[in-house]
């Protein structure tokens, strides 16, 4: 009893002022040190952040499937031209005013897959690991989390994170921080950790694992996104080269080996709440990815669309919700 109270008061004075705390800090150094890296593209992204900066802020509210912020007297050529210096847009979609900006993924259709299932956001410290540009992280915010904390290593999404949140007039209880999950100090403080299509590029699954799990509260619940292949336990598929063009994909195991791997890293409650294969509604062509607009449609095998361009199963995604 004094142990769990002693835990409990530690743990609520650390979270109380999230961000004021020390493992933050530490976080927050880090990502500010990845950030000094060199990368020929950063000029032309301050000058749209610069740009973007200076425009009204506005409102923000779901206009399904669009994250949508309204604010007044801003010119519609000036920030569409700021926002596709910032391009590729993977993640979205979102609507400014009359811009409508279509990323690659149809972001709304992979969280209409989740939220009926996980445990309600409100109230909840949520870890957003791979966040990208923070699309699903506002979703989050917008649940009513009381923190979430987006962590994404590429640094143009923390760019396009910083256009979005600099757009909000009252900006949601958000950040994003430009670490990977491995880098960070350990510490269980989140209710509800998202890990959505994160583990096939991991090297090594099975410490991206027990590291979601370190960073969880106890009783927290983990929502694991990721790519599956058919096939019994045991089974995995391990590319040789590019999988659907991506390159770094490890491996992808059968939703059977997958819930092995979680039962070897202390998880329990397992439940596969969604299977589906990636439609090129979700993952489509869009003038805002960039010159080569490629997108799924252009990855599959033109004669059999059931199977990559490399000749393997085609992309089918699985989510998984467990407890640690
Ligand atoms: C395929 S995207 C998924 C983005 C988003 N979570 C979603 O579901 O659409 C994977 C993202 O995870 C990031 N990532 C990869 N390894 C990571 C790691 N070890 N820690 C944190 N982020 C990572 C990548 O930079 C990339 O932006």
């Amino acid at each position: 009893m004094t142990l769990l109270l002693t835990i409990d008061t530690w743990r609520r004075d650390i979270i109380s002022d999230f961000i004021n705390n020390q493992t933050y800090q530490e976080w927050q150094e880090k990502s500010n040190n990845a950030q000094l890296i060199n990368n020929g593209n950063i000029p032309k992204w301050n000058q749209a952040l610069e740009l973007i900066n200076i425009l009204p802020k506005g409102d923000i509210k779901l206009d399904s499937p669009y994250i949508k912020i309204t604010s007044p007297a801003i010119s519609k050529n000036l920030l569409e031209s700021a926002l596709r210096k910032l391009k590729p847009w993977r993640k979205g979609p979102f609507m400014f005013n009359d811009v409508i900006l279509e990323s690659e993924w149809q972001g709304d259709m992979k969280w209409q897959r989740l939220i009926n299932h996980i445990l309600p956001l409100k109230g909840r410290r949520v870890l957003d690991v791979g966040a990208g540009n923070g699309y699903f992280s506002l979703r989050m915010a917008m649940e009513g989390a009381e923190f979430v904390l987006g962590i994404e290593p590429f640094l143009l999404f923390n760019y396009q994170f910083r256009a979005l949140k600099s757009l909000i007039e009252l900006p949601l209880n958000i950040s994003l921080l430009s670490l990977r999950l491995e880098e960070m100090t350990k510490a269980p403080l989140f209710d509800s950790v998202f890990s959505m299509g994160v583990l096939y590029h991991q090297r090594d699954h099975m410490s991206h694992l027990s590291d979601l799990g370190q960073m969880m509260a106890p009783k927290a619940e983990l929502i694991l996104e990721t790519l599956v292949v058919e096939g019994e336990r045991g089974y995995m598929l391990v590319p040789d080269g590019r999988y659907a063009r991506m390159r770094n994909v490890y491996c992808l195991p059968s939703i059977e080996t997958l819930k092995s791997w979680l039962i070897e890293a202390n998880f329990h409650n397992i439940r596969v709440v969604n299977v589906c294969k990636t439609t090129i509604q979700e993952q489509r062509r869009s003038s805002w990815i960039g010159e080569n607009t490629a997108s799924l449609e252009d990855f599959l095998d033109p004669l059999d669309s059931s199977l990559t361009i490399e000749g393997y199963p085609a992309p089918t995604r699985a989510i998984i919700i467990c407890q640690n």
